[in-house]
């Protein structure tokens, strides 16, 4: 078998996000621009393509993929990307094929889903009402989502609620977002918003919400006990010692999670980001389409691992938001 990947920092690369379009049916605040212009079909990776690339990267170590987007379940014939994929999982080289999701198409997705072996799905959802839904989305439907979730569920996926913590704006829904995951089995987990994309400066600067302030406020009402990694990704899970239910939280911004970092992202037009707070890349599509032979493929894909940075450099604390990439959100599905 092919050597691991491993980078500069001793870091081995396990977990690969994929892409697989720029298009999203919402438009949330934190993410995109109102307006968004997306990218001409033309410039996209086939199904083919992406399946070539994420089976090299699999055939290099990587043991969990996450599909994203923009949102993954607008792309057309998506369902055959994710049934090449479940080859990897019967074959025994993939660990855990799973997506982030609005939620949006789900009710019609989450049984093909799981019979490609979803056995987890990570749904953005900020808000339970309606209308602050309708207004951070600009055009998400909550009941929409919300059927969604409980299809994936019925399919027998377990479904992660992703918030992105917003003072001012879902503050004041932080027990009530508790409450209503602990009733309906999800976890949950809360994230610090990144400074990334056209959004106003000042806007993200007056909707960060340091999850360090979150967490107290939970202590006040729970017991909090530390549990150790599970999922591989960058939260930090507690169970509340009440309920029993599991809250992890994503700390970009006030704790570094970059050490244990084992992953990177590729785009759905085959560009590898290294970090996503950082906007070195490297261009896969290129040698991908040079030859049917995935050597010039291996070969870049190594050699853009070996300059990974250590870390991004998302900060709110300096005058003007330093670390700051222009890149949206979107670009690499986060
Ligand atoms: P699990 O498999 O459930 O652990 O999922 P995950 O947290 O790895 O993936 P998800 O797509 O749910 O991402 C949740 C949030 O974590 C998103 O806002 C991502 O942008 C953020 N995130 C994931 N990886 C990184 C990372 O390497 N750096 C930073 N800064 N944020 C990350
Ligand atoms: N900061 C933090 N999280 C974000 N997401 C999208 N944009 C941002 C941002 N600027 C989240 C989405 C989704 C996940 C992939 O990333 O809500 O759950
Ligand atoms: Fe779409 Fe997700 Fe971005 Fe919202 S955060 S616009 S749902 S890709």
């Amino acid at each position: 078998p092919a050597a691991p990947l491993i980078d500069p920092f001793a870091r081995p690369i396990r977990y690969l996000r994929v892409s697989v379009t720029d298009r999203c049916d919402f438009r949330c605040a934190y993410c995109m621009v109102e307006d968004m212009q997306f990218l001409p079909k033309r410039d996209l990776l086939t199904l083919e393509e992406l399946d070539r690339l994420s089976s090299a990267f699999i055939a290099l170590g990587v043991r969990k993929l996450r599909v994203t987007g923009g949102e993954p379940l607008v792309r057309k014939g998506i369902l055959t990307y994710f049934r090449a994929m479940s080859r990897h999982l019967v074959s025994g080289a993939l660990e855990e094929l799973t997506l982030t999701t609005n939620g949006s198409q789900l009710a019609r997705f989450a049984a093909d889903l799981a019979a490609c072996g979803v056995r987890r799905v990570n749904v953005s959802l900020d808000t339970l009402e309606p209308a602050k839904f309708a207004a951070i989305t600009r055009r998400g439907d909550l009941a929409q989502v919300l059927d969604g979730v409980r299809a994936a569920q019925a399919a027998g996926i377990r479904v992660k609620i992703n918030a992105v913590a917003l003072k001012g704006f879902n503050e004041d829904e932080l027990f009530h977002l508790i409450d209503w995951c602990g009733g309906e089995g999800h976890d949950l987990t809360f994230i610090e918003v990144m400074p990334m994309g056209e959004m106003a400066e000042a806007t993200r600067l007056g909707q960060y919400w340091p999850l360090a302030d979150l967490r107290a406020r939970l202590a006040e009402r729970f017991g909090l006990t530390d549990l150790p990694d599970s999922t591989g990704g960058p939260a930090r899970y507690v169970r509340l010692q009440e309920t029993g239910q599991r809250i992890g939280f994503i700390t970009p911004l006030t704790h570094q999670f970059c050490e244990s970092c084992n992953r990177v992202r590729v785009t759905c037009t085959g560009e590898l980001f290294m970090c996503l707070g950082q906007e070195d890349r490297a261009d896969l599509r290129a040698p991908l389409r040079a030859s049917t032979d995935d050597a010039a493929l291996v070969a870049a894909i190594r050699a853009a691992i070996a300059r990974k940075p250590r870390g991004h450099d998302f900060d709110y604390s300096r005058a003007r938001v330093a670390g700051q990439v222009s890149r949206m959100m979107s670009h690499t599905g986060g």
